[in-house]
């Protein structure tokens, strides 16, 4: 007899089948199919429980079909939901206005995904160098570290030294030289040698996808200082570190660094719509002129009223605050684990790893199966890496809740 259901009307089972069957086998999901989701937690059809250590890549910062934003979500949807930039709406500029004061920018170019974000930074990069520094017509060359994530676009992919990102996709984007992260030297190596045709240097604060490997510090300070030194825009990918993630609204915060060009995404709308913004000074943004880039949907006014509530839950909540405390108290519990499979700990705020070292056939993909067991979910990211990042809403108890099922599974499974 089959199964009673509590949430929707498909099993796991079916679920997972009619992906497998109709979708392009394009990820490698966990077994676990999330039906609901509320705050720090998700359930699946059958209606077990889980905590989400991933929150969608960190775009679920506010939690899961947090109130406030759904609520703009409903009224503005009731209201008007795509204008087009063939108009003006009236949801737009106010929307404008209150993010470039809310992270100091003097302006906005509002896209809809991550790595459009990226896109556009790339191309603002580009002209600005062209208009602004005055490198030869079609010479300009973007600097990007090895082991970033920065999306997948043909464009974005062509600087990545991820052969799972490239393999059988070239011919690659050119005017793209990589350098290895974390290492101030190799950047002003390049800066020296070929500084006059760069336009931009474009950096993860944080590496999420890599791993989440964090910098030493003094890193991201040394970097913009260089790029200032030589006239080259410091752009941040802050589309996962961004948006309290980190323990501050921003991972630059850290370093005191404001970047020339901010990237963001993900968190933007609290995981409710893609939306993501390019927030630079008139005077680099002004380079782009009308017609020359856009996006049907780029700040369209449901995401307009979904990221401005979405954004201030992060500041009346205190988000940041509390990624930055509960991240301090995780990374010293993980480190008490006294595993052999617990190679490293490491994040900032609620963005984590451990680095697991396989061992008697245990490895970071069984860690993830066993954790989904016990009420935890959480995904390898690279093999051996394990990533864990709660919404920031979750409480003290919470959060020590799912550190013991944690500790448990390190506990049982060798
Ligand atoms: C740093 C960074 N940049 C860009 C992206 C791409 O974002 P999206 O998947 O929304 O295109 C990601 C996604 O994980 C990311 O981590």
């Amino acid at each position: 007899m089959a199964e009673k259901l509590e949430f929707g009307n498909i099993s796991s089972e079916k679920a997972m089948e009619l992906e497998e069957n109709y979708g392009a086998h394009n990820y490698h999901p966990l077994p676990v199919v999330i039906a609901k989701g509320d705050g720090a937690f998700v359930w699946d059809p059958e209606g077990n429980k889980y905590y989400d250590f991933l929150s969608a890549y960190s775009a679920v910062n506010q939690g899961h079909c947090h109130p406030k934003i759904i609520n703009a979500l409903i009224e503005q949807a009731q209201t008007l939901t795509l204008t087009s930039r063939a108009f003006f709406n009236n949801r737009l500029g106010e929307y404008e206005k209150f993010i470039t004061e809310y992270f100091g920018f003097e302006m906005i170019l509002p896209m809809n995904t991550g790595v459009e974000g990226v896109e556009t930074a790339m191309k603002l990069s580009r002209r600005w160098g062209y208009v602004k520094k005055g490198i030869q017509d079609n010479k300009a060359k973007i600097i990007f570290c090895e082991n970033n994530f920065h999306g997948r676009t043909i464009g974005v992919i062509s600087a990545s030294t991820d052969p799972d990102c490239r393999k059988q996709f070239g011919p690659y984007l050119p005017g793209i030289i990589q350098i290895p992260y974390n290492d101030p030297h190799a950047l002003d190596d390049v800066l020296k040698e070929q500084g006059d045709e760069v336009c931009a240097f474009i950096v993860e604060p944080i590496q999420g996808e890599a791993g989440v490997f964090v910098p030493d510090e003094g890193y991201i300070k040394k970097c913009y200082d260089l790029c200032k030194k030589y006239n080259v825009l410091f752009v941040a990918d802050e589309v996962q570190t961004g948006i309290g993630r980190t323990g501050r609204l921003l991972a630059c915060d850290y370093e005191n660094v404001k970047p020339d060009v901010l990237i963001l995404g993900k968190a933007i709308s609290g995981g409710v719509l893609p939306v993501s913004a390019v927030l630079s000074s008139r005077d680099i943004m002004l380079t782009i002129k009308p017609g020359e880039h856009g996006s049907t949907f780029g700040g369209f006014p449901l995401a307009c009223a979904v990221a401005t509530e979405a954004l201030k839950v992060i500041r009346d909540e205190q988000l940041t605050e509390n990624a930055a405390k509960l991240g301090e108290i995780f990374r010293k519990e993980m480190k008490a684990i006294d595993s052999p499979l617990i190679d490293i700990v490491r994040g900032k705020g609620l963005l984590n790893a451990i680095v697991i070292k396989p061992k008697d056939g245990i490895d970071a993909w069984k860690v993830c199966l066993k954790l989904k067991d016990k009420g935890v979910l959480a995904k390898p990211t690279h093999e051996h890496i394990i990533r864990f990042a709660p919404p920031l809403v979750i409480t003290e108890d919470q959060l020590m809740d799912a550190i013991d099922r944690i500790k448990k599974v390190f506990d049982e499974i060798l």
